[in-house]
Formats: structure tokens, C-alpha cells, sequence
């Protein structure tokens, strides 16, 4: 299959959705913001030219707001006078861009308040290829997206995430897309970063003892499985139904590197940790297991949704479909409520 005949991965759902129903990667990504500040303070400001940030993968913006203030401020603190700095927010062709300047514009989280000389811009490419000239970042940031392939390798009958199936070649082709597609963003990277910049990485990573996001990958399969039996979704279209993400092991991640170098990368921080679980903290203070289960299909269905239903011919209710799923979801969580037991990855990436 050649690169243009692959089925497109979808971005989150749009209409400002995902900025909404995000609090989870927004809990995800606050270990990684000292990472970025460190890495903003190391970096040599030139006071001939913009500086220039770029955020792989900013979805509709809300998540970004916190990470990138933090980051000017760093790169800025001690560095009078305050030089200008580009800000180039990338996602793919399809994402809800409109939200995210509407975000800048009018939003009182947004990184223009109260700071001068900023020039937010956006690119709507695949990071998987070159999207920025050779030399030009000073500093990166993504966050909770790289654990999205750049294509879903294959699809399996008895689960959403073909890495949670029981067909171990079906797990396998999962995993050599997560090694393939890897090299290539940093093989891409490697060629826009300047010398002596750091891109700063969080996604989701694998634990121990397993994935780690196997309970609400679970339900949220389960529930697309409930509208099947209920006769409102094919056997073909639920067998179409397959996730093109899966969380990245350590070694996963260091294989690139085992050399010392990848294409003139380094990787001068790892580490992978539990995730947070800012739905259960609310359900641990509210006891509010109803909440508890719509939080976590909200975010579900913001998050993954909209991959799951571009499957499905145009002739199709998608929304309908939707709403039946999340339904299920909801109720599903709320009778049966635990904590989630997801991992986080951190890293550093360094270009000396
Ligand atoms: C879960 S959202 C994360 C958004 C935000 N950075 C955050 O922390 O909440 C993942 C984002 O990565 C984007 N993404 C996935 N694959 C991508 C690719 N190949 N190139 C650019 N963006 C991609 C998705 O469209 C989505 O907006």
C-alpha cells in the first residue's frame, strides 16, 4: 500500500470538543512543563532572529496555553531585552485549527496575555515528514500524541487497539509501526532542529506489567461491541473499527539511540511513570460515579471517536452513533468504577 492509498488517521473531535474534554492529557503532560523550562532556559538566545518553538501535535490548543507560557517565560527570564519569538503549533490537515486561534484570540489561558512580541502560526502536516525548515527550531514540545501511528497496520475482530488482541502477528505489525514510525519523526526532526536545541516528548508509554490502558481501552471496545449486538453496527464495520495508537515501551524508544546517536539526536532524558487519574480524584471527592463515567466518555469519544467512526460510509449517523456508544460507556464506568492505570513517557531530545 503506498503512502497516499493508507487510510488518513483523523484528528480530535472538532467544534472545540476535545479542548473541552481533555483534562486527562492536560493531568498527563504537568510532569513534562519542568523538562521544557530546563530545556528553555539551556537554549542560546540569538537576538539577530525570531526564536522559534514548535508544538508536534497541539490539537485545538488548550492543552498548549499552560506549557508554552511556561516556556517563553524561561526562555525570556533573565535575557533583557525580550526578543521575538515564533510559535508554530503543528497537527494534521484535519484538525479543528479554528479553535485553536479562537483560543489565543479570546481566551484568558492564552500564552498572548500579558506578553509582547509573540507570533503564533500553525502547519497542518504530518510530523511524520519534515513540516519546518532544515535548522530552524529552537525548541519543541508535544504532547500526549505520539503515541498515534502514522496508520493503523492492521485491524483485528476481538478488540478496538490491535495491540490489546489476542493475535500476536496482528501485535507484532503494531509494533514495528510504532518502530518505524518513531525513526521516521525523529530522522524528521533530527533535520529541523537547530544545533543546540531540545524537543521535549510526553505520551503514552507501557508499564512492567502491561500496557496500562487496557480497562478503558476495554470498555470503550466493549461499548462499540453492546451497538453491534444491538444490531446497529455491522460485523465488517466493527471489525473496521481499529485504533491506529499504542503506548511506546522504554526500550521501544531507546532502540534508535542504541548507537550513542540517531542522525545527530540524542536522548538525554527518559522516563516513564503512572499516569494520572484526575476523573477518579473528582469521583474520590464527589463519590459521583455517574460523572466519573461521563468525564471518561467524553474524553473517549473526544479523543477517539472520531477515528473509530471514519470508518464508517458517509451515509452513516455518526453523531447518533456516537451518542448511543457513549451512552454505554458512561453507564459501564459508573457501575463499575476504578482507577485508571495508565503510563506516562518523558523525554529529552538533543541535538548537539
Ligand atoms: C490527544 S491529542 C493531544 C493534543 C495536545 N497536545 C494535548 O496535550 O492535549 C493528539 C494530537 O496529535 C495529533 N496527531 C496525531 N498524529 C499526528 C501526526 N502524524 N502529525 C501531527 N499531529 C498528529 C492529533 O491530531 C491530535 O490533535
Amino acid at each position: 500500500m503506498t503512502e497516499n492509498q493508507r487510510p488518513r488517521i483523523a484528528a480530535m473531535q472538532g467544534c472545540g470538543d476535545y479542548n473541552l474534554n481533555s483534562a486527562l492529557q492536560s493531568s498527563n503532560l504537568q510532569s513534562a512543563v519542568p523538562l521544557l523550562v530546563d530545556a528553555a532556559k539551556s537554549i542560546a538566545m540569538d537576538p539577530n532572529r525570531p526564536m522559534l518553538l514548535a508544538d508536534y501535535g497541539a490539537s485545538q490548543g488548550r492543552n498548549s496555553m499552560l506549557p508554552v507560557s511556561a516556556a517563553i517565560d524561561a526562555m525570556r527570564s533573565g535575557r533583557e531585552p525580550a526578543g521575538p519569538i515564533t510559535i508554530v503549533h503543528t497537527d494534521l490537515p484535519s484538525n479543528d485549527f479554528a479553535s485553536l486561534f479562537t483560543m489565543l484570540d479570546e481566551d484568558d489561558a492564552s500564552y498572548l496575555r500579558g506578553r509582547e512580541g509573540l507570533y503564533p502560526s500553525a502547519i497542518g502536516r504530518s510530523y511524520f515528514d519534515m513540516i519546518l525548515p532544515p535548522n530552524s527550531v529552537d525548541l519543541g514540545w508535544s504532547s500526549n500524541a505520539l503515541h498515534w501511528l502514522s496508520h493503523n497496520p492492521i485491524n483485528v475482530p476481538d478488540h478496538g487497539w490491535a495491540i490489546l488482541g489476542a493475535d500476536e502477528r496482528a501485535r507484532d505489525a503494531v509494533d514495528a509501526q510504532l518502530a518505524e514510525d518513531w525513526e521516521r519523526f525523529l530522522r524528521a526532526r533530527a533535520v529541523e532542529l537547530r544545533s543546540g536545541a531540545k524537543l521535549i516528548c510526553q505520551f503514552m508509554g507501557r508499564g512492567p506489567d502491561g500496557h496500562g490502558f487496557e480497562w478503558m481501552a476495554s470498555a470503550f471496545w466493549e461499548s462499540w461491541v453492546d451497538l453491534s449486538r444491538d444490531g446497529l453496527l455491522s460485523p465488517e464495520e466493527l471489525l473496521a473499527m481499529t485504533a491506529p495508537s499504542a503506548g511506546r515501551s522504554m526500550a521501544q524508544i531507546e532502540q534508535p539511540f542504541a548507537g550513542g546517536t540517531f542522525e545527530g539526536l540524542r536522548l538525554e532524558f527518559i522516563t516513564t511513570i503512572q499516569a494520572p487519574d484526575p476523573y477518579w480524584d473528582a469521583y474520590q471527592e464527589s463519590g459521583d460515579a455517574e460523572q466519573l463515567g461521563r468525564s471518561w466518555a467524553s474524553m473517549m469519544r473526544a479523543a477517539n471517536g472520531p477515528n473509530f467512526v471514519s470508518v464508517l460510509s458517509p451515509t452513516r449517523d455518526k453523531t447518533a452513533l456516537l451518542d448511543a456508544m457513549s451512552g454505554r460507556l458512561a453507564r459501564r464506568i459508573a457501575q463499575a468504577p476504578q482507577r485508571s492505570r495508565s503510563y506516562n513517557v518523558m523525554l529529552v531530545l538533543a541535538k548537539d
